[in-house]
């Protein structure tokens, strides 16, 4: 068994952390480091965890766990280390955008590999520290890097996503007042979304040209999901770009291509990203979904614990999607 520390526990990512290590065959959580809960049981910020654990947050660290998830908002990663020290054995996966672009990505002689699976799996299982990607970043790229990596993302691609109120985090704000949000859509930094950078990085990184991308991001009236759609010129057949995805995700655990249209429900819950494709006159619209607390955070902080430490990729992630 190895021993995990999460820091800002009482956040929503830090609580899908708890939720998954509590029932993770191969790792047990020595402790969660709270600002403002501690001594306090989990179930104080979690009500769902009501007997699942004795565990009290904590206001100290355990230097020497195996492994530390930082669930805290930019820039107080960098803060928190800086005054905090983990011994060197100690592997580091970071929630937020601290270390995710290339510029950032050494710190204190520390080297982060960009941690989405799907494009990073070997460089993962061989990493001390871990830039987990956004969850918006995640949804958009797992829907464009089939292909990037075939030169096929030359021109301009059009990307519109909607995101549940979870992904603004557990501080309320105007736009996540539930008076503001029930029945309500709206969109936000058009064309700006900070995810665009760690997208662009990743779309580059197979060394062919790119089209630029504009991003539209909107707010939901739900509480947790991605749903990203992406149009752009292609060439080919429905069928050619249903095989080219397929043969791309073909060995990946958790991405996988759906003949049918996708839908929210199908992967909230999951770890899961499912990827749909419509070819329509000479454009591709791609469609993609994931529960943003999971695959676009902490369920893929899991699959990445998982690989680092040699683990079965789905360790502790098979879960059930709601559904209903
Ligand atoms: N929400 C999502 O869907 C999502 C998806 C992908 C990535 N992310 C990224 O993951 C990170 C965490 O997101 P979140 O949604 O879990 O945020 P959150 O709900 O706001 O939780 C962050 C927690 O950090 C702790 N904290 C606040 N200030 C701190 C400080 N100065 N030092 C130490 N701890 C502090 C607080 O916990 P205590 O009071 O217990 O200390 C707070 O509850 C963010 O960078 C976010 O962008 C979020």
């Amino acid at each position: 068994m190895i021993k995990a520390g999460i820091i800002g526990g009482s956040g929503y990512t830090g609580g899908e952390l708890i939720r998954i290590l509590l029932n993770h065959p191969n790792a047990t959580i020595d402790f969660v480091f709270s600002t403002t809960r501690a001594g306090k049981p989990l179930s104080s910020a979690h009500s769902d965890l009501l007997g699942q654990t004795d565990l009290l947050f904590s206001s100290e660290i355990n230097p020497n766990v195996d492994v530390v998830f930082l669930c805290l908002g930019h820039g107080n990663s960098t803060k928190f280390l800086e005054e905090n020290t983990f011994g060197d054995q100690t592997k580091i996966i970071d929630l937020s955008n601290d270390f995710r672009l290339k510029n950032n990505a050494i710190w204190s002689g520390k080297s982060f590999v960009y941690g989405l699976p799907e494009l990073n799996k070997a460089s993962i299982q061989k990493a001390g520290a871990i830039a987990n990607p956004g969850c918006f970043a995640t949804a958009i790229q797992l829907g464009l890097l089939p292909l990037a990596k075939a030169g096929l993302l030359q021109n301009e691609v059009h990307t519109n996503a909607i995101t549940g109120s979870t992904g603004a985090g557990v501080s309320l704000s105007a736009t996540s007042h539930f008076s503001w949000r029930n029945n309500n859509v709206s969109w936000y930094k058009p064309f700006t979304h900070q995810h665009l950078g760690e997208i662009g990085e990743s779309l580059a990184s197979y060394g062919n040209s790119v089209g630029k991308l504009y991003f539209l991001p909107n707010r939901g009236n739900f509480t947790r999901g991605i749903l990203a759609t992406s149009y752009t010129s292609f060439d080919g057949t429905q069928e050619e770009a249903e095989q080219l995805f397929e043969q791309f995700y073909a060995k990946t655990s958790f991405t996988h291509v759906s003949k049918d249209p996708v839908h929210l429900k199908q992967v909230v819950n999951t770890n899961q990203c499912h990827v749909h494709l419509h070819k329509h006159d000479d454009v591709l619209l791609i469609t993609t979904v994931i529960d943003n607390l999971l695959k676009g955070a902490s369920g893929q902080a899991v699959q990445n614990m998982n690989l680092m430490f040699g683990f079965e990729e789905q360790e502790g992630l098979q879960l059930k999607a709601g559904v209903f």
